[in-house]
């Protein structure tokens, strides 16, 4: 018999089902999980809960899903502390600084990249995440990617091969090219779920991510573009044109570009079929980057998905406080907490495509859908050492992580 968990007095439990509570979050108040083994069983208000073998006492605490970090760069080794402060003093960032990752990347051992990314995700369940997805790209040699896709996929839920992040110094661009979309993807391919295109001034332009994209699609993998990051660029464009999962950064978007994110979600309906591209934000790099931040806001009210991520990086975001980047979203993108917290769990879910029962994950294991906290969902969860998620950006920059729960299993 699989052991059943009780969680009770929860003073808001947030389920992101608008058909389970009120308002976008989904909202219970004095509510009750029960988690049956990886999964949720039941939700309701606690005086309705059925009895389990365990109990534990929410005390009053406010519960959600575990954040979804649906945009990370955690294969790395150095550290660009300089750069980060010239940066401070007032120089722009420049794309180029990513070759001093691949240099120091190149140059660790297998254990030392390895031990790194366990750090960096030891440090975000400590803040409540329970899905990381991580990018390659700081290899850029057929050698350096493949190596780097195995070490993300021993600890990562999602892996993407972001091969086409920049031409590494020395390369031919167009060489570097034939090389991505050729022997470098066949190598990889099999140990990603998707595939990645640095589309930007000084990175790859509109044609040669268009070339990345149909590469990946042909090799039946799904794709995500970074877009409109430094300046307006196709990249936003692109991504709803090749049906890509998501398209990230979007701190430069014209009208068109909200428009076309947002008309790709007209017809979908939930679940599976035909769904559109999610408009990713990365509320800590524009800060670190000192970029205009990305509108968030707009691209809500015109009807886009958004998710929001951490973008965990040495060059433009070292962190991976999802807390931090939802209380950005709401101080300075002028998001509701309700829309951010959403944003950062089920958004996230849908931009790697796990708000589907189904996903597997690098290590061949199926799992039920994530993001939301509802009968039949993996039991990815957080408490928080407040009432009520308003408390994130009421009381922005605290540890408010108390406990964490990843496919039933307390992990803090
Ligand atoms: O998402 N935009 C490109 N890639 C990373 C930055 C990588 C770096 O500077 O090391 C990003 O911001």
């Amino acid at each position: 018999m699989t052991r059943t968990l009780l969680i009770e007095n929860i003073a808001e439990l947030t389920t992101n089902d608008e058909t389970l509570g009120e308002g976008l979050g989904g909202r219970i108040a004095d509510a009750a999980v029960i988690v049956e083994g990886e999964n949720i069983a039941w939700v309701g208000p606690t005086h309705e809960a059925p009895a389990a073998d365990e109990r534990f006492d929410a005390a009053g605490r406010a519960l959600l899903p575990g954040w979804v970090d649906s945009h990370t760069h955690m294969v790395f080794a150095g550290d660009r502390t300089a750069e980060f402060e010239a940066r401070m003093a007032g120089e722009s960032y420049a794309a180029g600084g990513i070759n001093v990752t691949v240099n120091a990347t190149r140059a660790a051992s297998d254990e030392a990249l390895a031990a790194n990314l366990e750090r960096l995700i030891n440090e975000g369940r400590r803040g409540g995440t329970t899905t990381f997805e991580t990018k390659t790209g700081y290899g850029l040699s057929v050698e350096d990617e493949v190596r780097s896709a195995r070490i993300a996929g021993a600890s990562a839920d999602a892996v993407t091969f972001l091969g086409a992040h920049l031409v590494p110094a020395g390369a031919d661009p167009a060489q570097y090219l034939d090389l991505v979309v050729g022997p470098m993807l066949d190598a990889v391919a099999p140990l990603v779920t998707a595939v990645d295109v640095f589309c930007e001034t000084g990175a790859f332009d509109g044609e040669a991510s268009a070339r990345v994209l149909e590469a990946a699609a042909a090799k039946g993998l799904a794709t995500r573009v970074h877009g409109n990051q430094l300046g307006h660029g196709p990249g936003a464009q692109l991504a709803v044109k090749h049906g890509s999962l998501s398209v990230d950064h979007l701190a430069f978007l014209s009208d068109e570009d909200v428009e076309a994110l947002a008309g790709s979600w007209t017809d979908w309906r939930g679940g599976a079929g035909e769904r559109g591209t999610v408009a990713t934000v990365l509320p800590a790099c524009d800060l670190s980057t000192r970029m205009p931040l990305a509108p968030a806001k707009r691209l809500v009210e015109a009807g886009a998905m958004l998710a929001i991520a951490s973008n965990c990086n040495p060059g433009t975001s070292y962190t991976n406080s999802m807390g931090f980047a939802v209380a950005t979203a709401v101080l300075q993108m002028q998001l509701t907490v309700q829309q951010a917290v959403r944003a950062a769990t089920l958004g996230g879910a849908i931009a790697l495509g796990m708000h589907e029962d189904g996903w597997v994950d690098p290590r061949g294991v199926s799992h039920k859908r994530i993001g939301v906290v509802a009968p039949g969902a993996r039991a990815d969860l957080q408490l928080l050492d407040a009432p009520s998620v308003t408390h994130l950006a009421y009381r922005p920059g605290m540890p408010l992580t108390s406990a964490v729960w990843h496919a039933g299993q307390r992990e803090i």
